[in-house]
């Protein structure tokens, strides 16, 4: 059951699909308080065994409690145990404990607050700093009734062509055809299952989005066909600013429909971005999107299937206002000399440039026929621009599914594209990040997402890369990115790339089986990747257990996260099959039983837990996605008793596909073997 409530004035966010109607009573079971600054504090008693799921992506455990965090989308290169928030606001949260079940979400575009017992450990504090927003109250039996309500609320998960489940391969540099021509070839030479390369900021002409550098790139329809016939797609990267200059396209047809936001003065807003200064398309407006939407209209016609969005919280490095105000800053102090705090605050006032809260305040949109200033809607912006780019797909290419995945997102933008992690770094702590992420990002109904496999920043590791890419194995979105001047990262860059191939090349078996609990969930409204509560909400080990997720149905992931680890500890909440995999055709089977066990991984080995009487499907694999077998399979499960496994196929690129259309059942006989070949 799902109850709204209403305070202050929403905004429309175009999040929410279902319409109900607003309570009249009070909100039950949390203490409302209205701030003299027109926020509104929501705030609840916490249970002593209660767990805290959702808020998607941010940083810490899959359990939200015990810190404070914000939604505001934030443009942050370093993804410490403190910040915040990072590129998106999730704004739902689930209290689980033996006493509670209920989903909170907040509907609301502006700054929320999120003290879950951190000021004080028992209680947490819920601010909306506009004080305007439909409060949703989510009442069911279960966890995962609470996510397919959610869902229902908010609309059906984005479903990406099935060539997207394949490994993709990035990095900021790839700055002409011939040295993607020489990754794609790195990789078919040595066998290394390739789907797709991403292009960074360095195939446009100065940074400008739809351009395309005419002397590292002479013929884009060509190379991307050229790409396709050896089964690679390019994915160029589009950011959200506009670069101020007359003569080049998408400025002055933005100039001239003025969809641009604009300062108090009526002005365009302008703040630098890799271009330099640049315009920002005001994605709120029909017509601004509609314009937006359609600049990606060449690029489809020379063949491109797939796009990442960036910078689009927006990412802002800097206004002439603001460097100007940082100047007077420094003047003011110039005279009187500099201590060790006027030093610290100097620095403060100069790093502070970047994507500061002035600058959020200096420019403005059109909601609905009403001018509202962007602080207030901020955390809509990079919805906005997957709402422009997934529209603009639909009108160029309906019917068809192609790959959209941004940084920036809010719920709503669930439906339109995927989204990915974000610049984390080439760290330990951040592959746990990333498998601590996995489940809350489902919940808010971001189904295909992933991580930049290895790191983004800092130089990676061998071991660290490998032990990603075992998490990456899992993950719908599987890529491989990292910045600029980093070591570089592609997996025959390194000695052990034997080892990294054969990962790669389980990703390949397993992905018709991936693909299919993808789809199910996807159009069944559920979760890719789920905490263990959601299956054992009676058993309190499962339910705080910080470190394993559920994948699809019937599986288990538990990676190692941690360097030099021979193996680890893994809790089994039932009886499962141990695969513990090297490659796609070397693993090992082992039943194990209910409870804790120590599990041997060398850097080779990663495990798949399976549940008892129920089986996973590997296929043969492939270099490609498109050449796989997917009708020939090897079941791998522990099964006693009949058991039948719904195989999900498709071909893969027809939107709105039929939930019931594509389903194959499999049925398993129980036997002593673990394996079993499958024809269907
Ligand atoms: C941002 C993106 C990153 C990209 C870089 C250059 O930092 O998050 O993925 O490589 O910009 O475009």
């Amino acid at each position: 059951m799902i109850r709204k409530y209403t305070f202050g004035t929403p905004l429309p966010t175009d999040a929410v699909v279902q319409s109900l109607p607003a309570e009249s009573g009070e909100l039950p079971y949390f203490e409302t308080r209205t701030g003299e600054d027109g926020s509104v504090t929501f705030s609840i008693a916490l249970h002593p065994e209660e767990v805290l799921f959702g808020l998607g992506q941010m940083v810490r455990g899959i359990d939200k409690r015990g810190h404070r965090y914000e939604s505001w989308n934030s443009d942050v290169f370093n993804h410490t145990e403190e910040r915040p928030s990072l590129y998106g606001s999730h704004n739902l949260l689930v209290f689980f404990s033996p006493e509670r079940l209920m989903g909170v979400y907040l509907d609301d575009p502006g700054k929320i607050v999120w003290d879950l017992g951190y000021g004080d450990h028992d209680r947490a504090y819920i601010t909306s700093e506009s004080g305007g927003l439909d409060l949703y109250l989510i009442e069911e039996d279960t966890l995962v009734g609470i996510a397919r309500a959610f869902r229902e609320l908010t609309g059906r998960s984005y479903i990406p062509p099935r060539w997207a489940f394949g490994y993709i391969q990035s990095r900021w540099g790839y700055a002409s055809e011939q040295e993607i021509r020489t990754v794609v070839s790195e990789h078919r030479e040595r066998h290394i299952p390739l789907d797709a390369v991403c292009q960074d900021i360095d195939y446009m002409t100065d940074f400008k989005n739809f351009t395309w550098k005419q002397d590292a790139f002479p013929d884009l329809a060509g190379f991307q066909r050229e790409m396709k016939e050896d089964h690679i797609r390019l994915v160029p990267i589009i950011d959200a600013g506009i670069k101020v200059e007359e003569g080049y396209a998408p400025y002055d047809t933005g100039k001239a429909g003025d969809f641009f936001c604009r300062k108090a003065d009526g002005s365009d807003f302008v703040a630098a971005v890799w271009p330099g200064r640049c315009c920002f398309p005001d994605f709120l407006r029909e017509d601004a999107r509609r314009w937006f939407g359609d600049l990606y209209r060449p690029l489809l016609e020379a063949g491109i299937e797939g796009f990442w969005n960036d910078m689009n919280e927006p990412a802002l490095f800097y206004s002439d206002e603001g460097v100007a105000d940082a100047f007077a800053a420094a003047d003011r102090i110039r005279s009187g000399g500099v201590d060790y705090e006027t030093a610290w605050w100097l620095k403060d006032v100069f790093s502070g440039i970047a994507n500061s809260p002035e600058d959020y305040r200096r420019f403005y949109h059109e909601l609905d026929g009403k001018t509202v200033r962007h602080d207030r809607v901020h955390n809509l912006y990079g919805a906005g621009m997957t709402r422009a780019t997934a529209e603009g797909f639909r009108r160029f290419r309906p019917g068809e599914r192609l790959l959209l995945f941004s940084r920036s997102s809010f719920i709503g933008a669930h439906r339109n594209g995927g989204i990915w992690q974000g610049d984390n770094f080439s760290w330990w702590s951040h592959l746990k990040m990333a498998l601590q992420m996995l489940p809350n990002l489902n919940l808010c109904g971001f189904l295909f997402t992933g991580c930049d496999l290895g790191g983004f920043g800092c130089n990676v590791t061998e071991d660290l890369l490998e032990r990603f890419l075992q998490l990456g194995v899992f993950t719908p979105l599987m890529r491989n990115h990292s910045a600029l001047h980093t070591r570089e990262q592609e997996i025959y860059r390194f000695g052990s790339w034997e080892t990294m191939r054969d990962t790669v090349t389980v990703r390949y078996a397993l992905l018709p089986y991936l693909y299919s609990e993808f789809m199910k969930a996807a159009l069944g409204n559920g979760m890719y990747f789920r905490p263990l509560a959601f299956d054992y909400p009676e058993d309190r080990r499962a339910v705080h257990t910080q470190d394993q997720i559920l994948l699809g149905g019937d599986c288990m992931i538990a990676p190692v996260y941690e360097q030099n680890a021979a193996g680890r500890y893994v809790y089994l909440p039932e009886d499962m099959l141990m695969v513990r995999f090297r490659s796609a055709g070397d693993y090992d089977l082992i039943p194990l039983e209910k409870g804790d066990h120590w599990i041997d991984l060398k850097i080779s080995e990663f495990p798949l837990f399976v549940k008892k009487d129920r089986a996973v499907l590997l296929c043969a694999g492939g270099e490609s996605s498109e050449t796989l077998d997917d009708t020939r399979f090897t079941a791998l499960g522990w099964i006693g008793k009949e058991t039948v496994y719904e195989l999900y196929r498709d071909d893969g690129k027809t939107a709105d596909p039929d939930p019931a259309g594509g389903i194959t059942r499999i049925a398993l006989a129980p036997g002593k073997e673990l394996k079993q070949d499958v024809l269907c």
